[in-house]
């Protein structure tokens, strides 16, 4: 396996280890291949990724001068939490991007994307292994197109996404993104322990822009269209169809219909 090209410590009692790469496939990959010899408490971070994974495994681009990590660690929660994760880890990056000065707004289940136009500026993939009721480890891959040219990515992606840079016509450090995003993370982690997964779901709600909407939602093969009601406390969508039925949504991807 590649050796990580540096590795520091940041001020994170979640994740303190980072290692640094310059070009790996897909950090949640080398997340999931360090495991089988490091403890969770660390992140993968790296310059580029070859085959960068988003959600429904589809490919993520992640050419240089973006933010790409993995942050792997064993929150001691109650299990039953862990479906609020994607939904936690929006809304700790998109409060992160927001007091850059960004105005966005967050799609379910995850995406972070640029208000009125739109356009995607970052993701995040979790994945979680559990061992009966016994959380093995967490692992949060986040992607935030932060110091690129949108003609680094690939013509097809140009119209629906932005970055940092072309938001704001300025760069940013990444590094402090990593360590402020970090913060957040288990400033809500902390807050889900304390007062449980409401104000994660008030919080989310204030930024959310699909409520009371009619979306389409792709789920493998099948398409449910319905006014998006509420969120669950394990961050499901809850639908409501056309024949007045509630259908509660896992995972897939939703579509806006009407605005
Ligand atoms: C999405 O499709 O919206 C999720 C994208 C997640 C991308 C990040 S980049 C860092 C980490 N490593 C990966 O391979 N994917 C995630």
């Amino acid at each position: 396996m590649d050796e990580p090209i540096n590795k520091f410590r940041i001020n994170s009692s979640l994740c303190p280890y980072v290692f640094k790469f310059d070009v790996v496939s897909s950090t949640n990959l080398i997340a999931k291949a360090f495991l089988n010899y490091e403890k969770p408490g660390f992140i993968i971070l790296a310059n580029t990724q070859t085959t960068g994974l988003g959600q429904y495994g589809r490919r993520w681009e992640s050419p240089r001068n973006g933010l790409w990590f993995t942050s792997v660690f064993q929150p001691t929660i109650n299990h039953e939490f862990i479906g609020i994760f994607p939904i936690l880890t929006s809304i700790a990056v998109e409060n992160t991007l927001k007091s850059l000065g960004l105005d966005l707004f967050l799609k379910w289940p995850n995406d972070i994307l640029i208000n009125k136009t739109f356009k995607k500026i970052g993701g995040i993939l979790v994945e979680s292994s559990l061992t009966q009721n016994i959380i093995n480890y967490i692992l949060l891959g986040i992607g935030i197109n932060a110091n690129n040219h949108i003609d680094q990515f690939s013509s097809a992606l140009r119209d629906g996404i932005s970055s940092i840079l072309e938001e704001l016509k300025r760069e940013v450090n990444v590094l402090d993104l990593l360590r402020e995003i970090m913060y957040k993370i288990e400033f809500y982690i902390d807050l889900l322990q304390v007062k449980g997964v409401d104000p994660i779901l008030e919080n989310w709600k204030k930024s959310n822009n699909i409520l009371g909407k009619q979306v389409s939602a792709h789920i493998a093969n099948q398409e449910i269209i319905g006014e998006a009601l509420d969120i669950t406390r394990h961050g499901e969508l809850v639908l409501k169809t056309s024949n007045s039925k509630k259908v509660k949504i896992s995972t897939g991807s939703i579509s806006i219909i009407s605005l």
